[in-house]
């Protein structure tokens, strides 16, 4: 036997520090009896074909409850054979772009963006170029000069990847009539929009908008959902909404016809733990519990950075973006911030140019409790400097 201990988990807890870097959820907010619950039904009710190989396109009580769950959190419910279910909006992700890119297209991304959606896209052998974004979500003035300069140069573009709603890092979601605007314009360019969908239950301040893929016509958007946020991370459950052609391609491919279904023990407790009224109960929780914490650090911020720094409140997620006091550069006030204790990630690892955002950065407040969230910006306050503690 190896006396190595590997690690279980993701999440590196350094002594001292409060940190805001990681948009991962408060385990106290995970919910252990439920799925335990949910696993030993989800037995129960299939006993060994739980366990067995599932249909590619992910188990149908699961797929079911998806179409009626999106009726009521989005515009429109898609049709079941409209879903796939995948590992989360990362493999989704990363299977999206093995499907629907070829070698030396051009993807284009939001910028700022989730800085791990340039990781899996850097994975492929695409070229990344940006489209600016600003407090409204993207500007769709941008991609349209974007989208002709490349056409001009005879580049293809095969997808526009966006977080249009609480979006990673700014928070913000994307007023209605851009969203219009981007559908129509990837329509009538034919460029296919990723739509990451990961936050849309999180939402503090009434519904969260509807959806890009609710607006567009078939076959313009890959919305990617997940249960990460909703739910549990470690399940590694998500799912694709996207036209039947595209949901066929994909539940067709190479991976899911060797494997089966992807997570398909995990999707059946989810499907146990939705068909029980515990999922909407949990986002309920999550809601209350979430809102609170960004109402806390927006609070905080107020009392102690308020004129010098910048932010914008979100209305869902996880996230604030935070404008340093101009001169400032965020990578470098990093270590005076881990020295008084709280720490955050820079806002130039969130541009696939590295010169963009350095003022910037990103605030996670999924992870702690109020109290701590305050004590984080004291610390902050501390580092930005010219106030006293
Ligand atoms: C915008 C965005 N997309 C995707 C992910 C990862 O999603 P999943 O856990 O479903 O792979 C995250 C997690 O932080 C995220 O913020």
């Amino acid at each position: 036997m190896t006396k190595t201990r590997l690690p279980v988990g993701q999440f590196v807890a350094r002594d001292g520090i409060i940190d805001l870097g990681w948009g991962h959820p408060d385990p106290d907010l995970l919910p252990v009896d439920g799925i335990r619950r949910a696993s030993a039904r989800a037995l129960d009710r299939y006993g060994p074909d739980a366990l067995n190989y599932g249909y590619p396109a992910g188990p149908g009580p699961l797929i079911a409850w998806l179409c009626d769950r999106l009726g009521e959190v989005d515009a429109r419910p898609p049709t079941p054979d409209g879903v796939v279910v995948t590992a989360g909006n990362s493999q989704g992700l990363d299977q999206v772009a093995t499907l629907l890119t070829a070698p030396g297209e051009v993807v284009l991304v939001e910028s700022p963006t989730y800085y791990l959606a340039l990781r899996i896209f850097r994975d492929h052998p695409v070229e990344l170029t940006p489209v600016a974004a600003d407090h409204h979500g993207l500007r769709v003035d941008v991609l349209a000069d974007t989208l002709s300069r490349l056409r001009r140069r005879g580049r293809r573009v095969s997808l526009l990847y966006t977080v249009p709603t609480f979006n990673n890092p700014m928070g913000v979601s994307l007023g209605a009539e851009r969203r219009q605007r981007l559908v129509d314009l990837a329509a009538e360019e034919q460029i296919t929009i990723v739509e990451d969908d990961v936050y849309r239950e999180l939402s503090y301040d009434g519904r969260a908008p509807a959806s890009l893929w609710s607006l567009a016509p078939p076959g313009v958007v890959v919305r990617l959902g997940s249960f990460a946020k909703s739910l549990a991370p470690g399940l590694r459950t998500g799912y694709i909404t996207s036209d039947p052609a595209t949901t066929t391609r994909i539940r067709d491919s190479g991976l899911l016809d060797s494997g089966g279904g992807i997570s398909h023990f995990a999707a059946l407790v989810v499907a146990e733990f939705a068909a029980s009224g515990d999922y909407a109960r949990n986002v309920e929780r999550l809601r209350a519990a979430y809102r609170a914490r960004r109402d806390a650090l927006i609070s905080a911020l107020s009392d102690r950075l308020e004129g010098r720094a910048h932010w914008l409140p979100p209305a869902g997620g996880y996230f604030v973006w935070l404008t340093l006091p101009l001169g400032q550069d965020a990578a470098a006030l990093l270590p005076l911030a881990e020295s008084e204790g709280t720490s955050y990630v820079p806002g130039a690892n969130f541009y696939t140019r590295p010169s963009d955002g350095h003022r910037s950065l990103r605030l996670a407040f999924s992870r702690y409790p109020e109290e701590t969230l305050t004590e984080a910006v004291r610390r902050l306050a501390v580092a930005v400097g010219g106030v006293s503690d």
